[in-house]
């Protein structure tokens, strides 16, 4: 039987859960959901489709151990109990990341205990071989991470190296970019893959950089985001499977060709020139610019994209007037997009990130669902609403 390993995902905060199914069904058994994170088992297969597939995460690490740490010295000794080399050569580089909850060690300062873990490695390497590796905080061979919970560090191995989230088509970001892992929780509470299985059309009036559109076309077209990055923790790592890897590639690039046939309409509009031209480079890169339409409008002239008549799903990242003067012009957008929903868009489904019930009012619409998620360091909600006909 192939060898059982104990993962940890991170995700921003309130994904929690739709992290947590969206791993079952990648096939990770004992999925354990808590703040910001998701524990889960499963063989080396499961790793890899997980971070070829996942959606969601920020990053996922392997467990090696689990030592003492309510001192430096005892957080020493216990890295020097792996065996290093069995995870990376004296010629490989190393990175280490440091991070901590409900400490109750002395080990408070988190560049102190990274400093701690990277030390024990390095005269582990001198000792037996007269040599030591080198760091390179940019792209390690091999990146650890050390988790301290209370007086207990875990010490894992960071497969993702970079955070998934960044999965490379970004060429330029726009004005106020949504992450890319934040755009695909929104679009799963929007329920695009339902509106998408049924060939429904997916429309953001004001995409900027296309992010929630792009997000959009790979989750539709069974695309992985993972086939978009060119570098990932594990491809260094002493016990990476090669051939396994290859082949979890090759399955999920025959599943992105064959998604790309049955796309439905997916088409973006904004206000800004500089955010559309910012949208084409990113869908290009992506290689998906043949299949998203873009044009520029003002939110008050849009219309439901042409095509069969069916209703659709809008998506949206609303203006947020984070500064006082842009609080008015956030909220006229806002009325805006209301109006033109009521008007030109009946029996389609909105799905809107807003950045406060107040900016949500002025849309003029009740929304049947709200949920609660972070662009970044921005608490927003998101509003799902059916535009009824008048
Ligand atoms: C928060 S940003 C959207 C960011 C986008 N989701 C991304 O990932 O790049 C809001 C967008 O609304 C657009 N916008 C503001 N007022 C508008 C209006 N009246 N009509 C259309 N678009 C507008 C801005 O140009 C900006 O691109």
């Amino acid at each position: 039987m192939a060898t059982e390993f104990s993962y940890f995902a991170t995700v921003p905060l309130h994904m929690e859960r739709l992290l947590a199914d969206e791993l079952t069904e990648l096939g990770a058994r004992e999925v354990q959901h808590t703040v910001a994170g998701v524990y889960f088992k499963g063989t080396l297969e499961v790793g890899y489709r997980a971070l070829i597939w996942t959606r969601l995460a920020n990053r996922i690490v392997l467990k090696l151990k689990e030592v003492p740490a309510s001192t430096a010295e005892e957080l020493y000794e216990g890295v020097g109990t792996i065996d290093w080399t069995e995870h990376m050569g004296v010629n490989d580089t190393l990175k280490v990341t440091f991070t901590s909850v409900r400490l109750d060690s002395e080990i408070t300062h988190s560049k102190y205990g990274a400093l701690t873990v990277k030390d024990a490695v390095v005269d582990q390497f001198r000792e037996k071989t007269g040599e030591r590796p080198s760091v390179d905080r940019t792209q390690p061979d091999l990146h650890i991470n050390c988790h301290i919970d209370g007086d207990q560090a875990t010490l894992s191995i960071d497969l993702a190296g970079r955070s998934l989230h960044r999965r490379s088509y970004r060429k330029d970001s726009g004005k106020a970019p949504i992450k890319e892992n934040v755009a695909a929780a929104v679009l799963l509470r929007a329920g695009w893959p339902q509106f998408s299985s049924e060939g429904k059309p997916l429309f953001d009036p004001m995409c900027g950089s296309g992010t929630l559109l792009i997000e959009g076309a790979l989750m539709a077209g069974d695309h992985a985001p993972g086939l978009l990055r060119d570098y990932f923790g594990v491809l260094k790592w002493r016990q990476h499977d090669a051939d396994l890897w290859d082949k979890l590639i090759d399955e999920a690039s025959e599943r992105a060709r064959a998604g790309k046939s049955s796309l439905p309409i997916i088409k973006g509009s904004d206000i800004d020139k500089g955010g559309l031209r910012a949208a084409r480079k990113n869908a290009e890169s992506a290689g998906l610019s043949e299949f998203i339409e873009l044009e520029n409008r003002p939110v008050r002239e849009i219309e439901p994209p042409a095509g069969p008549a069916w209703p659709g799903l809008m998506v949206t990242n609303a203006p947020y007037g984070e500064r006082l003067d842009d609080d008015a012009e956030a909220a006229r957008v806002h009325r805006e997009l209301g109006e033109s929903l009521r008007e030109r868009f009946p029996g389609w489904k909105a799905s809107i990130l807003t950045g406060s019930e107040e900016l949500g009012r002025q849309l003029g619409l009740s929304a049947g669902k709200v949920y609660t998620l972070y662009n970044g360091p921005l608490e927003c909600l998101l509003l799902n609403i059916d535009i009824f006909h008048r």
